[in-house]
């Protein structure tokens, strides 16, 4: 490295220049649309086709909670289109919307019973017709959860399985004979208890990975799985931009195996080996892919845990099953339960050097989807921090680890002002079945009431589905009427109205978060750029570069509360910061307690 000279007052630093050479190659033969058209090929990248969803930057809806128009309490379609300006201004240009189908709500949503309406409950097909068109308006792409690993337990299709189980909609399902009136095998669903659920006083089980109200499609039967690309394919013609896909790993199952070894006194195991990822899932991926989002050149977003390295090309490459994945290498860790109690510092070293890894093996290749928060997990400042080291630095050094990583990346409702989770003092205060679920194989496996509230509180996925926290008014401005899941005590003092009046606040630093992520300075080099991790050995940064023809953009975290010296020199521009000073020392960057920064490196500048 060059001398150093950072400059605080006009924050340039001095130049560091690595040449780097980019093709172009021209348009290839055979693209099927004419958005993917121009290939780029860099010594530390392999080809990489550019397509028009290569620059999207996601935020997810989950409806029940976002904002309510029609006063009932419950989030809606309509209430979602009125906050469409506040979106666009974030900065976003897509939006997932959970599932808004006809369902019984025993998932809320993730248990369809007619693929084809809108559920009153949040609107209907027009007002999603008008979403997406407004949407459209304000440059936002909309795409739509689509749950084909299993349906209601009380769609048309399982209702008539139910009367006939060795009929033609009994084919739809996996459906078995019990063995002297116990259940085929003994999988735990994952949602707690047998994942077989008898149909009657027939003598046959329904299996359900999830709960008994969302029996598992049969995917080895085509004529199951030839309605389920109709269905796909008409909503794709009203204009969706795509899909985040649901729970797809687990369409294929192997029943061939009996029991698994017990892991609780209640004799079920966990049978995740026999039915995530299993050999011969490709086939059906790859029809699916085939028959209908490869014909509408549409975006697809797919939850799949634990793709191997070495099938990282299958899943995401150019050919790819999907446009990108979830990965889930940091969803495990949250310093409140299991082995990271208490241990913050070392779990944000050990996310980094597993996310690190995964960029390694993933970027040049394809995209992953980053993300921190969903529906499914408790909030981000409760996972990583402490409760006592939560304050605007530590917060705001969060997006700043992912939102810079090679992929695409994706915000949930509400982390943007900083929404986090409370502990409840009974469970009368859930709401969700998957909760109870958990909660009786806590008591089942030995634990007290209270150590089984304890640890509810502090793992459940409920915690990131209070409503948004729009204002400080009553129900916090998501509904005039009583919210149908209890809002956070804190929205008074956290929420977006009061923050957009707050320069120095979390979601005006996430603005400029979004923003830098689609400069169009910068964006290319975000996009496309080569990955390279800097100081793996530092006990407290989590450091990398990215870099394109030349261009050399360096993120620098403090994971800690305290002091961190850079080790190396850095010379740069400097493009992020959430201190708005930066120290250096002999050319090294002396970061603050949690501080963020993004450098431009190498350029000179007066
Ligand atoms: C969804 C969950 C849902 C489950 C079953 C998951 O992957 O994200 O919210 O409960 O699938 O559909």
């Amino acid at each position: 490295m060059v001398g150093a000279c950072i400059r605080q007052k006009k924050r340039k630093v001095c130049v560091f220049l690595q040449k780097e050479r980019l093709v172009f190659l021209g348009r290839k033969k055979g693209c099927d649309t004419a958005r993917q058209e121009r290939f780029w090929k860099r010594e530390d990248i392999c080809d990489m086709r550019k397509k028009w969803w290569h620059d999207l930057v996601g935020y997810q809806i989950y409806p029940k909670s976002f904002q309510d128009s029609n006063e009932d309490g419950i989030g809606d379609i309509p209430g979602i289109i009125r906050r469409l300006d506040y979106l666009q201004e974030l900065g976003i240009n897509m939006l997932w919307v959970c599932p808004v189908y006809r369902s019984p709500m025993m998932d809320h949503g993730y248990d369809i019973s007619d693929y084809t309406q809108v559920d009153p409950m949040f609107g209907t097909n027009r007002d999603l017709e008008e979403l997406i068109r407004k949407a459209k308006e304000r440059g936002i792409t909309v795409i739509m959860d689509l749950v084909i690993n299993h349906t209601s337990s009380e769609h048309p299709w399982f209702l008539e399985a139910c009367r006939d189980p060795e009929g033609k909609y009994g084919q739809y399902y996996i459906i078995r004979k019990g063995k002297e009136g116990q259940p085929p095998n003994n999988w735990r669903s994952l949602f707690g208890g047998s994942a077989w659920e008898p149909i009657g006083e027939s003598g046959y089980f329904y299996l359900h990975l999830f709960t008994k109200g969302q029996p598992d499609l049969n995917w080895d039967n085509e004529a199951l799985r030839r309605e389920l690309y109709q269905m796909i394919n008409g909503w794709l013609e009203m204009g969706i931009g795509g899909f985040r896909i649901d729970a797809i790993a687990h369409i294929k199952k192997d029943l061939s195996g009996g029991n698994v070894p017990a892991d609780g006194p209640d004799g079920l195991g966990n049978g995740m080996r026999f039915f995530r990822n299993m050999e011969g899932i490709e086939a059906y991926l790859q029809e699916l892919k085939e028959n209908t989002f490869q014909r509408y050149d549409c975006f697809t977003l797919a939850e799949v845990d634990d793709i191997p390295d070495s099938r990282l090309d299958a899943y995401i490459g150019e050919d790819g099953y999907y446009c990108t994945v979830f990965d889930f290498c940091h969803c495990h860790h949250n310093l409140r339960d299991g082995e990271w109690e208490g241990r913050g510092e070392e779990m944000l070293l050990d996310i980094r050097d597993r996310v690190f890894a995964r960029q390694k093996a993933m970027c040049g290749r394809g995209f992953f989807c980053n993300y921190q928060e969903n529906h499914d997990m408790t909030r981000i400042p409760d996972r990583f921090l402490k409760k006592e080291d939560q304050n605007f630095y530590s917060m705001s050094m969060l997006p700043v680890l992912y939102f810079y990583l090679a992929g695409i990346p994706m915000v949930y409702q509400g982390q943007e002002i900083g929404m986090t989770g409370f502990d409840r003092n009974s469970m009368e205060e859930y709401a969700d079945p998957a909760t109870f679920g958990i909660y009786r194989d806590y008591l089942m496996q030995g634990m007290t009431e209270e150590a089984a509230l304890h640890k509810i509180n502090a793992s459940i996925r409920e915690h990131s589905r209070t409503p948004m926290q729009w204002s400080g008014e009553k129900y916090a401005g998501f509904s005039q009427s009583e919210p149908w899941f209890a809002c956070n005590p804190g929205y008074p003092s956290c929420n977006v109205e009061r923050q957009q009046a707050d320069e120095n606040s979390l979601l005006c630093f996430f603005k400029k978060v979004i923003a830098l992520r689609r400069n169009s300075d910068y964006q290319e080099t975000w996009i496309y750029g080569s990955f390279t991790a800097l100081e793996e050995d530092s006990a407290q940064l989590w450091s990398f570069e990215r870099s394109l023809a030349g261009q050399r953009l360096q993120i620098f975290v403090n994971l800690t509360g305290r002091e961190a010296l850079t080790k190396s020199e850095v010379h740069g521009t400097v493009l992020l910061d959430n201190y708005g000073e930066l120290a250096e020392a002999d050319g090294r960057l002396a970061l603050k307690a949690w501080q963020a920064v993004v450098v431009k490196a190498g350029e000179q500048q007066e």
